[in-house]
């Protein structure tokens, strides 16, 4: 159920949007800016606190704004089916969909549903919650779904795409390769739901906010120290700076009608090749079905 709120705007809603992860970091920027630029924004989020304490903020920052939350954890499959079954009960239709909630965890984790916890909470979760929505999307369209992907997927570990969400060890490479992975999900999700959405005046990129400093990489260790060092630089972007290119993607006019992108902010980052898997259709698919199986979507 939708918890808090500020207003209610007669019969019509004007703008809606929905933003995943909106009670920190770079979402909660997000919500920020589509609540400015005068949406009602929808934040799903697992912490009923920060929920609340993420209204009244947003509501006492910005003159007018409407906020909503809906609770649920993104890694837990029944959650996800939940938050997108209220959210179908609360809106008519959707304009602006940013998936954005993820976590950087140091150690493997297994989902309620039997799978990493990384994989689940940064691609399964949103991969369910999307396809959820997508009637909603059509109804608003033109409508965009951002997706927060990361030049991390650059350092993807090698994967197997039946094995894409199997729990095990991080191993000696570590965390970073398991979180690599689920940005480049993100990526190959991204493309293969803008073909899938072709012609339906839904829209869907992945995006890179380049280097934030937000609490995503506070169990990794050196990120501490190097993120101090960092902040001096203007390598190390505020989280209000790294929700710039998902704000750009979600309300600007050129983006209404390009689809099926990756857009970094990284500096520097256009310079570097694209990862192969970008280029692979077979391979985008692939993930489609395996992760349509996971979380309990008919495969079409
Ligand atoms: N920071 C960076 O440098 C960077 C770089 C590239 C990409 N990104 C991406 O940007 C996105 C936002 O990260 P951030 O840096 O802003 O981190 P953050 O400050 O830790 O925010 C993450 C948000 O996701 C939510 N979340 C985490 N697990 C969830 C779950 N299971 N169910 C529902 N919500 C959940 C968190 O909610 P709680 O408050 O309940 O934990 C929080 O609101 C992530 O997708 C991340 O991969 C970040």
């Amino acid at each position: 159920m939708p918890v808090g709120g500020a207003g209610w705007f007669g019969g019509g809603m004007g703008k809606i949007a929905v933003v995943t992860g909106g009670t920190s970091g770079i979402g909660k920027e997000i919500a920020r800016g589509l609540a400015r630029a005068g949406f009602l924004v929808g934040i799903v989020c697992r912490n009923e606190l920060r929920a609340a304490a993420t209204v009244e903020e947003l509501v006492r920052d910005v003159p007018g704004a409407r906020v909503e939350t809906f609770l649920g954890d993104l890694s837990v499959r029944m959650d996800v089916e939940r938050v997108a079954a209220s959210l179908e009960e609360r809106f008519d239709r959707l304009d602006v969909l940013v998936d954005n909630a993820g976590v950087h965890l140091l150690r493997a984790k297994v989902s309620a549903d039997g799978y990493d916890r990384m994989i689940a909470t940064n691609h399964l979760g949103p991969f369910l919650l999307t396809n959820r929505l997508l009637g909603l999307l059509e109804k608003g369209a033109p409508s965009r779904v951002v997706v927060m992907a990361s030049e991390a997927h650059r350092q993807a570990d090698r994967f197997e795409v039946e094995r894409l969400a199997e729990p095990g060890s991080y191993g000696p490479a570590g965390s970073v390769r398991v979180y690599g992975r689920s940005k480049l999900l993100n990526i190959l999700f991204a493309q293969e739901l803008a073909r899938r959405m072709e012609g339906s005046g839904v829209t869907v990129n992945a995006v890179c906010p380049g280097v934030v400093a937000t609490g995503l990489l506070r169990d990794v260790p050196g990120t501490g120290r190097a993120g101090a060092l960092l902040s001096r630089t203007p390598f190390m972007r505020t989280p209000a700076q790294g929700a710039r290119m998902a704000l750009k993607v979600a309300l600007h006019e050129e983006f209404e009608t390009r689809s099926g992108g990756f857009h970094s902010s990284t500096p520097g980052a256009g310079l570097l090749p694209t990862v192969g898997a970008l280029k692979d259709r077979e391979l985008q698919r692939a993930v489609w079905d395996c992760s349509s199986r996971l979380v309990g979507l008919p495969s079409l």
